[in-house]
């Protein structure tokens, strides 16, 4: 009995295997050197190769994180009443439109670094897929971060998207969760993408006078040090004399937080979900990397495009420790925010208190510093 439904279980199993092996079968591409198992993605090699070696330099530095904004400020332009093509390229062929809006604050210089890339390989690479592959392999430059997929074949931009759908660091809690819902994110998913994406992220231009300065300890790696970071109380950004505009009080030396950040971290709505990322690295990158690619499908049907994920490199395995409390602070430092769990306990890294380098700028090609 047993070992006749193990049998036909077996047997039953083996026409879905041999179709798996189709499907998983990899031949050789025209180079001669990749092999993809659908050869429609064989083209998209030297594009990875270039942008790894060329614009993100094997590191997860200032490019790979323009890169990544870059991915969010082009999809989020679209709404179910305004209209918008959402992940779609416009950002990059509509910039003189697109960067007028004031929360593009900053993409000009994203633009001038990533931009020459996109144009340089237009022949194979539409605008709309190049900014969500470029972003899917800044990922894989930053210890931690996720390897998501990428799917190819979104159309060239029709226009520019209507102003006003990109969500500002001036922003209330209200309008950043109606701003996500009205596309389809749920306050978890908006966590998740906000402070993952930030964990690998600092200020060009809302600090004046100052470049790079750091959302977290660790900008370079893809870590939950961010969900600690913002947390803690506040004493101001050293160097400009309290928080501008967008900004709201840090409590670690060379670091500066986000208005929105601090407040998606303490708001009642969405404190809990904050909170629980908290040294939970691999639910954080997974949840994070869902939503990314929830982001890349904005204004396009996932039916009509080819899963190309395979040109995307391997992720970088975690190479850090656990989150911990900076130099001298404490849970007691913490503004705890959610009201069914507790902080996780976590160490006090020794010595001092510290300040934290600026990320060093990517130098763009054009020479552009505006
Ligand atoms: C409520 C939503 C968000 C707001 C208000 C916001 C705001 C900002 C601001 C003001 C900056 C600094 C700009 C500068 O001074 O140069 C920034 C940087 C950045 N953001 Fe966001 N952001 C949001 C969501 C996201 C999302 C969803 C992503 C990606 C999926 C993202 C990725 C980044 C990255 C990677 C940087 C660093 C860029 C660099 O270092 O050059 N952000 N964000
Ligand atoms: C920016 O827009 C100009 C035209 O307004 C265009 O010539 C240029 O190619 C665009 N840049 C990118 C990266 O698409
Ligand atoms: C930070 O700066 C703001 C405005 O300049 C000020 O009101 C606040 O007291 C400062 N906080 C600390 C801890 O220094």
């Amino acid at each position: 009995m047993v070992f006749s439904s193990a049998l036909s279980a077996f047997v039953l199993a083996l026409p879905l295997l041999a179709v798996n092996a189709a499907r998983t079968k990899r031949s050789l591409c025209p180079d001669g050197k990749n092999t993809a198992v659908n050869k429609a993605c064989c083209a998209l090699f030297p594009v990875v190769d270039d942008i790894v070696d060329n614009l993100f330099t094997n590191e997860c530095g200032d490019s790979a994180h323009g890169a990544l904004r870059l991915v969010f400020h082009d999809a989020i332009g679209i709404s179910p009443t305004a209209g918008g093509g959402g992940a779609d390229g416009s950002i990059a062929t509509f910039n003189a439109t697109e960067l007028t809006f004031p929360a593009n604050l900053g993409i000009d210089d994203i633009l001038d670094d990533l931009g020459p890339f996109l144009l340089k390989h237009a022949a194979t690479v539409s605008p709309g897929d190049f900014i969500q592959l470029a972003g899917a392999v800044s990922l894989v430059q930053c210890p931690g971060a996720p390897r998501i997929p990428f799917f190819s074949g979104r159309a060239q931009p029709k226009a520019a998207s209507p102003p006003n759908l990109v969500p500002q660091p001036t922003d209330d809690v209200t309008s950043i969760l109606e701003r996500f819902a009205s596309v389809g994110f749920s306050p978890a998913e908006v966590v998740a993408v906000v402070g993952g994406s930030h964990s690998v992220a600092g200020a060009d231009d809302i600090v004046p006078n100052f470049q790079g300065i750091p959302f977290d300890q660790t900008p370079s790696q893809f870590d939950t040090q961010i969900f600690v970071d913002v947390l803690l109380h506040g004493t101001n950004f050293t160097d400009n004399g309290g928080p501008q505009s967008g900004e709201s009080e840090t409590a670690v030396a060379g670091t500066v937080r986000l208005q929105s950040d601090g407040l998606l971290a303490r708001d009642p709505r969405t404190a809990c979900t904050w909170q629980s990322f908290v040294n939970e690295q691999s639910k954080m990158a997974e949840a994070f990397g869902a939503a990314v690619l929830k982001l890349s499908f904005l204004g396009q049907n996932q039916h009509e495009l080819t899963d190309c994920s395979e040109v995307i490199p391997q992720a970088i395995p975690v190479n850090f420790g656990p989150a911990t409390f900076p130099p001298t602070k404490s849970i007691k430092d913490i503004d705890e925010s959610c009201n069914t769990a507790k902080f996780p306990d976590l160490r006090t890294q020794p010595g001092p208190a510290t300040t934290i380098a600026p990320i060093p700028q990517a130098e763009s090609t054009s020479g552009s510093s505006s």
